[in-house]
């Protein structure tokens, strides 16, 4: 499985993302690949802002060695998940894609861990006192929506097996 973490710069949520994210589908067993992208360029080729680095840190995770970069049309055909960290980057995503396969794989974070009342994962880059609370956001969404890939996989296979087995 391949997923694909995005926000506007690439240097404050997506790189959370993409480590925390990895990190727990590596504790469950699960072999995937995980990269992480922003819809603009301003950062390509820079670290993850040194708040984010450290809030990491505090949670036992190095980010250090991360480079922005920006979204290309050619990862929404490569990544299975593309997930947006907020509506306006969602939207972005969605601009960029040419067909229904590739919208069909681009989802808001937040609503595909089944929360309801945000969908949105604040943008912290003006606010040095929310890179606690999106970690906290992005750690629990990411388990929840390994649960939902996983519980995805499951019934995909199951559809597979019963269509072989009525063929
Ligand atoms: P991010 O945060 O999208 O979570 O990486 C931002 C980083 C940089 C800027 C805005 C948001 N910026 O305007 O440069």
């Amino acid at each position: 499985m391949k997923v694909l973490m995005v926000c506007l710069g690439n240097i404050c949520r997506s790189p959370l993302a993409e480590g925390i994210f990895r990190k727990q589908a590596q504790l469950r067993g699960l072999g995937w690949e995980v990269d992480s992208a922003g819809t603009g360029s301003w950062h390509v080729g820079e670290a993850p802002d040194p708040r984010s680095i450290q809030i990491a840190r505090q949670q036992g995770l190095d980010i250090s060695d991360q480079r922005a970069r920006q979204i290309r049309l050619t990862d929404l055909s490569a990544f299975d998940y593309i997930f947006a960290m907020d509506r306006s980057n969602y939207r972005q995503i969605l601009e960029l894609a040419n067909d229904h396969e590739q919208r069909s794989r681009v989802h808001l974070f937040l609503d595909y861990a089944g929360r309801d009342q945000e969908s949105d994962v604040p943008d912290p880059y003006w606010n040095d006192n929310g890179f606690q609370e999106v970690y906290h956001m992005l750690d629990q969404a990411s388990h929840q929506v390994i649960d939902r890939i996983l519980d995805q996989s499951v019934s995909m296979t199951t559809d597979q097996g019963i269509a072989d087995s009525v063929q």
